[in-house]
């Protein structure tokens, strides 16, 4: 499967892993207007596609993951195409939490405001040695705008979300471990460590995998107590559970269908 993007490059191998790779290195990667557009076709056609089963987004080059939305583009914003912009952001980012294949940042360097908020809307996150990680908006005068303010607040808590917002200050890969922003450090190939994170995702039942991003994902206690449920009763009727719990008491290992 690949598309004609200009901004984008999609690939997918074999074992259904599809790499999304953010393609302006001239630009830091830069998120431009055409580089969303281009993100919410590819999270459409992932989604609408079976033989797709994990994701991967990374960044083109050894600097930078996403170096943030695009400078110049939003010097031109007023009052109501600033909040559209915004909108947008939260939107094509949002498709990409709502896959419920897994998605896994692998991050090769800068990830700052729009690209760490990029990364935070993936499920997982796996550093490169050299991933640094920033929210710059409030020194351009802004506020993060695609879906940060929510986002990091559930992942590192909002103390430390707060900390990186009103200081700007940038973390690296070790810090942004410490802190939970990030679910581990790829010591030596970055691309690598992605895959083996999704190859021990994908040993598991499929169905299990998607209802559990889901039951994860439900906001609100009760709410979510409900989806769990609801999601852990469906469960029970499935094959994989059926041959999951039969291969631990045959002490063997489950040969999962999906069904
Ligand atoms: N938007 C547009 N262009 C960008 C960019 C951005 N976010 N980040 C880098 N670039 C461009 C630079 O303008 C430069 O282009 P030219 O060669 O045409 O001048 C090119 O990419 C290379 O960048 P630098 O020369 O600046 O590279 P550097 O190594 O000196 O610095 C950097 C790297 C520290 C990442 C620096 O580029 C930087 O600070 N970039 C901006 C980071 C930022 O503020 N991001 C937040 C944007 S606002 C946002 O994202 C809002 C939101 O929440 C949605």
């Amino acid at each position: 499967m690949s598309q004609p993007y200009e901004t984008i490059i999609l690939d997918t191998d074999d074992q259904g892993i599809a790499t999304v790779t953010i393609n302006r290195p001239k630009k830091l990667n830069a998120l431009n207007t055409q580089v969303l557009e281009e993100l919410s076709d590819v999270f459409t056609t992932i989604q609408n596609d079976e033989s797709v089963l994990a994701v991967i987004v990374t960044g083109t080059g050894d600097k930078a993951f996403v170096a943030g939305a695009d400078i110049k583009e939003l010097r031109a914003l007023d009052s109501p195409s600033g909040k559209e912009k915004s909108r947008k952001g939260q939107q094509v980012f949002q498709q990409l939490e709502d896959l419920r294949k897994p998605v896994v940042a692998a991050v090769n360097g800068y990830a700052l405001g729009g690209g760490a908020e990029l990364a935070m809307a993936c499920h997982l996150r796996v550093a490169g040695t050299n991933a640094v990680f920033g929210l710059p908006e409030v020194g351009l005068g802004l506020i993060p705008g695609y879906g940060g303010t929510q986002r990091l607040r559930h992942i590192i808590g909002q103390a430390r979300a707060l900390e990186l917002i009103l200081t700007t200050k940038q973390i690296k890969a070790e810090k942004a471990y410490q802190w939970g922003l990030v679910n581990r450090i790829a010591e030596e190939d970055l691309e690598e460590a992605a895959r083996s994170l999704i190859h021990k995702i994908l040993e598991n039942g499929p169905i299990a995998v998607r209802y559990a991003i889901e039951a994860v994902y439900q906001s609100g206690k009760e709410a979510g107590f409900e989806k769990e449920a609801e999601l852990f009763g469906s469960l029970c009727e499935t094959e994989d559970f059926v041959e999951g719990t039969s291969a631990f008491l045959e002490k063997r290992k489950p040969d999962f269908k999906g069904k």
